[in-house]
């Protein structure tokens, strides 16, 4: 059945559109998400019905069709969406906070009339790219380069790691407007996916989120006219940094559905298989690995929201991204592998969910920064508070 297990009372508007997503997500991809798992399937049919519920337009303003709601809605409807299907969360997560929020924030009112009211209500999705072949936590070094000439910009390039690069209508691509400047000569552009010049490459075979489609984007001579440019010359690299927050946020999001998601799974097992003369969650040794487990998921969703909450009260929030990131995704890498070790040899086959959520688990302590980039800037904004 159906449980509530949220730590925080939400405010009655998120707690609504929590089990809006949670029964959505409950008929409509907890069905099918072995099979897109299985067999890479994006499921088209449901990003269409979320389009219909307002899910990937969740920060964007409703004078561009989105739902003008804020980020602890885009937490909460992520992490029931990922309770069910990890790739899913990840399509949904990555299109809102990296593509559609970029937009929302940085982008002009021409921008945002063209690039945003199809991408929220017909079910197009949007992409982010930044990674490349050759750099991706070191992201200011990278070597696409975009060449003006006249009223147009000419990029040139391999993006790599895009995810929804396949499906995906639209992209904002960074690259490097000035070649001898560092982060100061990227600029940021919208580059809609059928320009001439632009190619997708393969889909990635992908240990887990496998719904979730990404791949390499390469641009020959692509060309962009110049009201395509998001800010200024040389603001692509911050404006990228500050899209990733809000995408770390997503990402915590949906560590914690996968975690969630893994902690129903292991519960459920452990109240019905007997051992030793007793169903063994009344076993000390099952008993302490699931109150860890739990305690780990309710911290990192304090965290979570927390984020959330700073950054829908226009309060500094990088740090806290950052944080409820980190432990979000090792809570979900911790909690998945204790799922497995509670269900034994069930666990490691397919004919349980814990195998899927242990491989889904894995990308959310890799991409939007690993866990060691977490490291990084959550150690600088601790040396920044300290005055050193
Ligand atoms: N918000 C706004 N601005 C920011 C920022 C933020 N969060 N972080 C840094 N900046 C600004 C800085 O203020 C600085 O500006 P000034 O020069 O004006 O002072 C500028 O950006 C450069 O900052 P740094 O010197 O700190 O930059 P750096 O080159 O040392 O890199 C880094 C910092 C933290 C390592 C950064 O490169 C980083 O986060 N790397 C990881 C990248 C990442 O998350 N990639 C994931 C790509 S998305 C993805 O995964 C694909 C997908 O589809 C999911």
């Amino acid at each position: 059945g159906i449980r509530n297990i949220s730590c925080l009372v939400l405010p009655e508007t998120h707690s609504k559109l929590k089990n809006v997503c949670r029964e959505f997500s409950e008929a409509e991809l907890r069905p099918i998400a072995a099979t897109l798992d299985k067999e890479q399937i994006y499921p088209s049919n449901q990003i269409k019905k979320l389009a219909d519920l307002g899910i990937l337009g969740v920060v964007v303003d409703k004078k561009y069709g989105g739902s003008g709601a804020d980020s602890l809605a885009l937490s909460v409807a992520v992490e029931e969406i990922s309770r069910c299907c990890g790739g899913t969360g990840s399509i949904v997560s990555i299109h809102n906070a990296l593509y559609a929020g970029i937009l929302n924030k940085v982008g002009t009112p021409e921008q945002k009339s063209q690039f945003l009211p199809d991408f929220i209500s017909r079910g197009l999705v949007g992409c982010f790219a930044l990674s490349e072949p050759g750099s991706g936590s070191d992201a200011a070094n990278m070597h696409t380069t975009a060449k003006r000439e006249g009223n147009h910009w000419i990029l040139n390039g391999t993006k790599a790691w895009v995810t929804n690069g396949i499906e995906g209508g639209a992209i904002i691509v960074m690259a490097r407007s000035d070649i001898f400047k560092e982060h100061k000569g990227v600029s940021a552009f919208i580059v809609p996916t059928n320009t001439p010049g632009l190619t997708k490459g393969k889909r990635d075979d992908k240990l887990g989120i496998r719904a979730a489609s990404s791949c390499n984007i390469i641009l020959d001579n692509v060309i962009v006219p110049a009201e395509n440019m998001l800010g200024n010359e040389g603001d692509g690299f911050k404006i990228a940094m500050s899209g990733i927050d809000l995408a770390r946020i997503g990402i915590a999001s949906q560590a914690l559905g996968i975690s969630q998601a893994a902690m129903d799974c292991a519960i459920d097992y452990a109240g019905n298989r007997t051992a030793f003369g007793n169903a063994i969650i009344k076993l000390s040794a099952v008993q302490q690995r699931l109150a860890k487990m739990a305690t780990r998921l309710e911290a990192s969703r304090l965290l979570t929201w927390k984020a959330a909450w700073l950054r829908d009260n226009d309060r500094p929030f990088t740090k806290a991204a950052s944080m409820a990131k980190l432990n979000a995704s090792q809570t979900a890498t911790y909690i998945t592998h204790n799922c497995i070790q509670i269900l034994g040899g069930m666990g490691y086959v397919t004919d349980m969910p814990a195998e899927r959520h242990y491989r889904d688990a894995r990308i959310t302590e890799i991409y939007a920064g690993p866990t060691d980039i977490q490291y990084l800037v959550i150690a600088e904004k601790l040396a920044k508070e300290y005055g050193y």
